[in-house]
């Protein structure tokens, strides 16, 4: 029988941590239970002292779900390791995931520590978390970088104060396959006491090795793997669970190791994670990209039609990608499309049908078929968690060759005023975006646009994905409409509706430094 290895999903922690991916607490349980559906062992739901708004989700999450271990990050100090363990408290099986930089680099830069005071604090901390909970992961952070013989001591030593899971991360993405393999042989065979830990890697992909090296990891012994949906996360970004899972599944012979994970729901997630957080996937990305199982060449495309193995390793099914079929139209009924989209695995209550069929009916009305792309832009546009404080009821744009870009909106405001305004801009997007403003006078610069069809055809849906900053937080919006103009005016109202709705939760958001 293979050897099991856990996956731990850092999606709403590490990934969250990528730029303007900053989810609201009900959008963070839906991914979780969205993970749990996929499958996944650990689910990291955040850095509870870090913020009011992941203190929320890590609890909400762990109120939410039952089957996966819940994970809480800490520095190595006991008022963290406390206040996770608040927000811990509702969880089935808590985690509590604390640590310590392990590289003189660390050591020296950033903590300005003496190793043997690093390790005593180690130490402590897990000792601390004890007090709280059973499982403790302890990460060695930088441990890529770090000193082999310091970091086996460190190991031995909190692993005889309770840690049960030992992270080895290459924070900097620094490490090649060989060198990290080599690092975790060595810890498998130095550290006495390793046997009674589960060894962890945590990669990131500066190099772009990330899944390279966490699988390098994993033939020398470790049996967790942490990664995010999409391989988002700081920088680089993080190990991506589609394509580390999907390596150890379709390569069984080169690992000799099997996953909990359900495939299927992995193309579904990815599209979750997408749609929530903004960041779009490249399209030429292993396994969920939108070209991952297109084949354009002639010769390409006469040897998978004779035989689909000629040029795919995998069956496009076994990651649930659905096959690209029209099948609604403007006669489809409320309960076809709701059949369809319980096919595509949503499970919408009557209001939130009621606004997706209406859309659905408006979408109908413009493109004659309706596709199961235009179906996940819908929803994700319908069933939006962000309060709305100011909604659209009307955008007209005048632009063109030799005239004065100039858009007029129709706004309703958070009292339910109907408030309309003008103005004139660089071009037709940015005359609307100036004409919000003089409506909402929320301050913010608008710092990314993108554009793209959903489907194929001159009658596709156009959806806008955008970021805006305030201050020092950075807010997406995503919209979606036949008419480009319309789909950026509703990006960049979901976007300020993300922005005021974070301001009256929370207030500023708290910094706190490492990790
Ligand atoms: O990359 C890293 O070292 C981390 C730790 C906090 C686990 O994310
Ligand atoms: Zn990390």
């Amino acid at each position: 029988m293979p050897d099991r290895v856990f996956i731990f999903d850092t999606t709403l922690r590490d990934g969250e941590q990528s730029p303007g991916a900053s989810l609201n607490v009900h959008e963070k349980v839906e991914i979780a239970r969205q993970l749990e559906r996929l499958g996944v062992d650990v689910i990291e739901a955040g850095f509870p002292i870090s913020s009011p708004g992941d203190f929320n989700a890590v609890q909400a999450v762990s109120k939410a779900l039952r089957t996966p271990t819940i994970c809480g990050l800490t520095r190595a100090r006991p008022q963290d390791i406390e206040v996770a363990a608040e927000a811990l408290k509702g969880a089935a099986r808590p985690r509590i995931h604390t640590g310590l930089g392990v590289s003189d680099n660390h050591l020296e830069y950033k903590l300005k520590m003496t190793r043997e005071a690093a390790m005593e604090q180690g130490v402590a901390a897990v000792r601390h978390a004890r007090r709280f909970v059973e499982d403790i992961e302890y990460f060695l952070e930088d441990a890529g970088r770090a000193d082999p013989d310091y970091l086996c001591r460190v190991i031995e030593a909190v692993i005889e104060a309770g840690a049960t899971v030992i992270n080895i991360p290459d924070t900097t993405g620094y490490t090649t396959p060989e060198e990290f393999g080599a690092l975790i042989s060595t810890v498998m065979e130095r550290v006495p006491n390793i046997g009674k830990a589960v060894v962890s890697v945590h990669c990131h992909d500066d190099l772009g090795l990330a899944v390279a090296n966490a699988l390098a990891g994993v033939k020398a012994g470790a049996r967790q793997v942490e990664c995010t949906i999409n391989g988002i996360g700081e920088r680089a970004g993080n190990t991506s669970l589609e394509e580390v899972v999907m390596a150890m599944r379709v390569r069984r012979d080169a690992f000799g190791v099997e996953t909990g994970i359900v495939t299927q729901e992995i193309y579904k997630t990815s599209r979750l994670v997408s749609n929530l957080t903004g960041i779009l996937v490249q399209p030429n990305k292993a396994i969920v990209g939108a070209n991952a199982f297109a084949h354009s060449s002639g010769i390409h495309q006469d040897g998978v039609l004779k035989e689909r193995t000629t040029y795919e390793i995998i069956d496009p099914r076994d990651v649930g990608i659905p096959e690209s079929r029209i099948l609604l139209t403007a006669r489809s009924g409320r309960h076809a499309l709701q059949h369809r989209l319980k096919h595509l695995g949503y499970d919408l209550d009557e209001t939130q049908l009621d606004r997706v069929y209406e859309r659905f009916l408006q979408v109908a009305d413009s493109k004659k078929m309706v596709h199961d792309e235009d179906l996940e832009v819908i929803v994700a546009d319908e069933t939006s968690s962000v309060r709305i404080s100011y909604e659209l009821l009307q955008v007209q744009v005048s632009c063109g060759d030799r005239s004065i870009p100039t858009a007029t909106v129709k706004l309703k405001g958070p009292g339910g005023q109907v408030m309309v305004d003008s103005d004139h801009g660089t071009g037709p997007v940015d005359a609307i975006y100036r004409a919000v403003n003089r409506v909402t006078r929320v301050e913010n610069d608008l710092i990314e646009f993108s554009i793209q069809a959903v489907t194929e055809g001159i009658d596709a849906l156009a959806e806008v994905t955008i970021r805006i900053r305030s201050g020092d937080d950075i807010f997406t919006g995503r919209g979606s409409h036949s008419d480009i103009c319309v789909a950026s005016a509703r990006a960049y109202l979901h976007a300020l509706n993300r922005l005021i709705e974070s301001r009256e939760e929370f207030g500023v958001t708290a910094a706190v430094g490492e990790p």
